[in-house]
């Protein structure tokens, strides 16, 4: 091969690949680009091979233009390819660019259940009154739900509480607490007065549910126990503690009624917060029962270690269910418990 016609040869060669280079839109363009001149079957490879033939000087000569030839086109396919790399980026950032100028699509809030939010209220008001909350256990003995709150063995008030007793091997005692009032007894055997405390809890009776009974419910209640305690505190405290929960103009009206615990006894009514002490469809004649309460018996103090000469107290005890039916208009308590989004989504408030 003559050397001048094989540089041309090279020459034109490489003029037309880096057109082709040029004109490449993608990287396999490029690639192929490429090939086409510096692969193994292109002009460039064939030059090369046929340097073998050539005299010395003329495959020196021969030798420094092809390597200029794949210098210079793998070069242009670099800075080619880096351009070519940079727009396929930006174009793939275009493409999945988030536009978050828009006002993004909140998932729903979930709020506290209505119970919950019952529950805080009453918790705040005595917490206002200065009442400290105490816990008690849910599985109890005998003698703290019943026994110690001068309701023995034999007494009618154990039918009324229907128990619900779990099977733990070898203590026949245990039971599931029928009501609160477990931790009256138990703050005055751990604290000497005064005594001002309030607790709230779950608490289980063996009731067929229906539309006003759960086997397991709530209550809130209280316990104070100081030196010349009276029912007049009594009456004062559950009063303010109406005027928090249930407002500013608010009364109450005590009637006569029984506990074993309490020495008198007394069912609370308020102001019927429905209809304002009108009367309605809900209350008796504008009053409406919220609460039990009463004098502590000098039984459960003697049962507890509390110097019944010394001191008296008083106890009150609600249910939350029953209250929050109340305010809100329920007419099932099972709704509480069936966790229906479409019920509980109606109570919904940001706290
Ligand atoms: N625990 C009582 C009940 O369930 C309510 C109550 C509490 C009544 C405290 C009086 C005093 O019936």
């Amino acid at each position: 091969m003559d050397v001048a016609d094989a540089v041309r040869r090279l020459e034109e060669a490489t003029r037309a690949g880096l057109e082709s280079l040029t004109a490449a839109s993608t990287l396999e363009e490029l690639e192929e680009a490429e090939r086409s001149v510096l692969g193994r079957k292109g002009p460039v490879s064939e030059v090369q091979r046929s340097l073998g033939d050539l005299e010395e000087e003329d495959r020196r000569r021969l030798g420094r233009a092809v390597n200029e030839a794949f210098q210079a086109v793998r070069d242009a396919a670099a800075d080619r390819g880096s351009v070519l790399r940079e727009d396929a980026e930006r174009l793939v950032g275009e493409r999945d660019r988030i536009d978050v100028s828009l006002p993004g699509r909140r998932p729903p809030l979930g709020g506290l259940h209505p119970l919950t939010q019952t529950e805080r209220t009453i918790l705040d008001a005595f917490a206002g009154l200065g009442y400290r909350l105490v816990e008690g256990p849910e599985i109890e003995t005998d003698w703290y739900n019943f026994e110690a709150l001068n309701i023995p063995e034999d007494h009618p008030a154990r039918t009324e509480q229907d128990t619900l007793y779990p099977e733990v091997p070898g203590r026949k005692d245990l039971l599931l607490r029928t009501q609160t009032s477990n931790v009256q007894v138990r703050t005055m055997e751990a604290q000497e007065p005064p005594i001002y405390v309030v607790t709230v809890g779950r608490c289980y009776r063996r009731d067929v549910p229906d539309a006003t009974h759960s086997p397991v419910f709530h209550q809130v209640e209280i316990l104070a126990v100081d030196e010349g305690l009276s029912l007049a505190d009594m009456k004062g405290t559950l009063e303010a503690f109406a005027r928090a929960v249930f407002g500013p103009d608010q009364e109450v009206r005590l009637r006569p009624g029984y506990f074993p615990f309490v020495e008198p006894g007394a069912e609370v009514d308020v102001i019927c917060f429905l209809c304002g002490g009108q009367g309605c469809r809900v209350c008796d004649e504008g009053w409406i029962e919220i609460l039990g309460a009463g004098m502590v018996h000098p039984s459960v103090f003697e049962a507890a270690g509390i110097d019944a000469e010394r001191y008296t107290g008083f106890a009150a005890g609600l249910g939350i269910e029953r209250i929050t039916m109340l305010r809100h208009g329920v007419p099932d308590i099972r709704l509480f418990f069936d966790g229906d989004i479409r019920t509980l989504s109606q109570f919904a408030r940001s706290a």
